[in-house]
C-alpha cells in the first residue's frame, strides 16, 4: 500500500450516478467532500440515494467502526455554489462525457482551487492530456475513472495525461487505495482498458438488435447463461447511459480513426429520441 494520503478535504462535481457514487465512497474513508451539481434537482437525487444506501450499509454493519449512516452524510456537503468548492485539496469532475465542458470546467477549477490541489477527471474516454491543457497546472491533471456502481465495484483505472508528475500520480494512488480501490494503470489512449474493450462489445450488441440477429431479451441472457456476464451487454448500456456509450464510441471513433468504432445508428437514433436507458425510464428496455 502507498502512504497515508495527506487530502482531507475533497470536491466532487457532478452529483449523477458517478458522483454521487465516488462522494460516498469519499465520506466512508473519512474524508470531508463537497458535492457539487448545476441542477439543484441532481444534487437533492445524490442526497436521498445516498441516505438510503448508507442506511443499508449501516443495518448489514459495512460501515467503519464507530461510524453510523448519519455521520457518513454529514461529511458530505451538497451545494449548487461554485465557489464552495475552494477549500478542496483534491477535485474528481463527474460531469457530462463532453470535451468541451469538461474543458470549460477544468479551467475553472483551475482558477479557484488552490495551486497544489489535484484536479482529476473521472471521463470514460476523454484524453487526460487535453484536460491538463485547459489548465495553468497541468502536472497536477490525472484521470481516476472509478466503475459504476462506485460503492461495489473494486477498480479504478489510473491514466496520466502526457505531462502528470509522478508525485500526482502516487498522492491520486494513495487516495484510491484510502477508498478501498485496486488500481489498473493506463496509457492516455481513447477509452483506456475498459471502455477500448466494453464498449465496442456493447455497440456489436446494439447491431445486433438493429439487424434483427435477437431481440434484446435473447442477447441479454445469451451473454448471461453463456459468459457468465452479471449483466447483458444492453442491460448494462441502460444502466451505464445510452448517451455516455455514445459518447464514448464517438471518443473511440474520431480518436483511433477505424471505421470498426463507427457507433451503431440504432443506438444514435434511441440517444435522439432522448432513450437514455434507466435515467430516463426507457432505453433497450422499460424501467418504473
Ligand atoms: N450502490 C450500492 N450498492 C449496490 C448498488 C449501488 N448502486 N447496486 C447494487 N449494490 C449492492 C447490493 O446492495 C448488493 O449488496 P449485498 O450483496 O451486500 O446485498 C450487491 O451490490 C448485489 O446487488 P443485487 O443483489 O441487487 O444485484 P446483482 O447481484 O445483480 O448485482 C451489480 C448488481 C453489482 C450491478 C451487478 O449486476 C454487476 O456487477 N453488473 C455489472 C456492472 C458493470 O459491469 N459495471 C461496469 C460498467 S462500465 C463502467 O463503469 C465504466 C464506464 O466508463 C462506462
Ligand atoms: P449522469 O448523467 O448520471 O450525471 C452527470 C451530472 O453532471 C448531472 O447531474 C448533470 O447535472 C451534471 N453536470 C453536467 N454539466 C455540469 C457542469 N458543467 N457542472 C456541474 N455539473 C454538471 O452521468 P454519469 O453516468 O454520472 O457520468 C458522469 C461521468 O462519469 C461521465 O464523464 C461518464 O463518462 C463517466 N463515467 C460514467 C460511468 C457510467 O457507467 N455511467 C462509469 C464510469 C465513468
Amino acid at each position: 500500500m502507498t502512504e497515508i494520503s495527506h487530502i482531507q478535504t475533497i470536491a466532487v462535481i457532478g452529483s449523477g450516478q458517478m458522483g454521487a457514487g465516488i462522494a460516498q465512497v469519499a465520506a466512508q474513508s473519512g474524508l470531508q467532500v463537497r458535492l457539487y451539481d448545476l441542477q439543484a434537482p441532481a444534487v437533492d437525487r445524490a442526497r436521498d440515494g445516498m441516505a438510503r444506501s448508507l442506511a443499508k450499509l449501516e443495518a448489514k454493519a459495512r460501515l467503519a467502526a464507530g461510524d453510523d449512516a448519519a455521520t457518513v452524510l454529514a461529511r458530505v456537503h451538497f451545494t449548487t455554489v461554485f465557489e464552495e468548492l475552494a477549500d478542496a485539496d483534491f477535485a474528481i469532475e463527474a460531469i457530462v462525457e463532453n470535451e468541451a465542458i469538461k474543458r470549460e470546467l477544468f479551467t475553472k477549477l483551475d482558477a479557484l482551487l488552490n495551486p497544489r490541489a489535484i484536479l482529476a477527471s473521472n471521463t470514460s474516454s476523454i484524453p487526460i492530456t487535453r484536460l491538463c491543457a485547459a489548465t495553468k497546472r497541468p502536472d497536477r491533471v490525472v484521470g481516476m475513472h472509478f466503475m459504476n456502481p462506485v460503492p461495489v465495484m473494486k477498480l479504478v483505472e489510473l491514466i496520466r495525461g502526457l505531462p502528470t508528475s509522478d508525485e500526482t500520480f502516487a498522492e491520486t494512488t494513495a487516495l484510491a487505495e484510502r477508498m478501498g480501490k485496486q488500481i489498473c494503470v493506463s496509457q492516455d489512449y481513447p477509452g483506456f482498458i475498459v471502455n477500448r474493450v466494453l464498449i465496442p462489445f456493447i455497440n456489436e450488441a446494439c447491431f445486433a438488435v438493429m439487424e434483427g440477429v435477437a431481440t434484446p431479451e435473447d442477447i441479454d441472457n445469451s451473454c448471461k447463461l453463456g459468459l457468465n456476464h452479471p449483466m447483458g451487454p444492453l442491460t448494462l448500456a441502460d444502466f451505464i447511459g445510452l448517451d455516455t456509450v455514445l459518447a464514448i464510441m464517438e471518443v473511440l471513433h474520431s480518436g483511433l480513426g477505424d471505421s470498426k468504432y463507427r457507433p451503431c445508428p440504432l443506438l444514435r437514433k434511441y440517444v435522439d429520441a432522448g432513450w437514455l436507458g434507466r435515467k430516463s425510464g426507457r432505453g433497450f428496455y422499460t424501467y418504473s
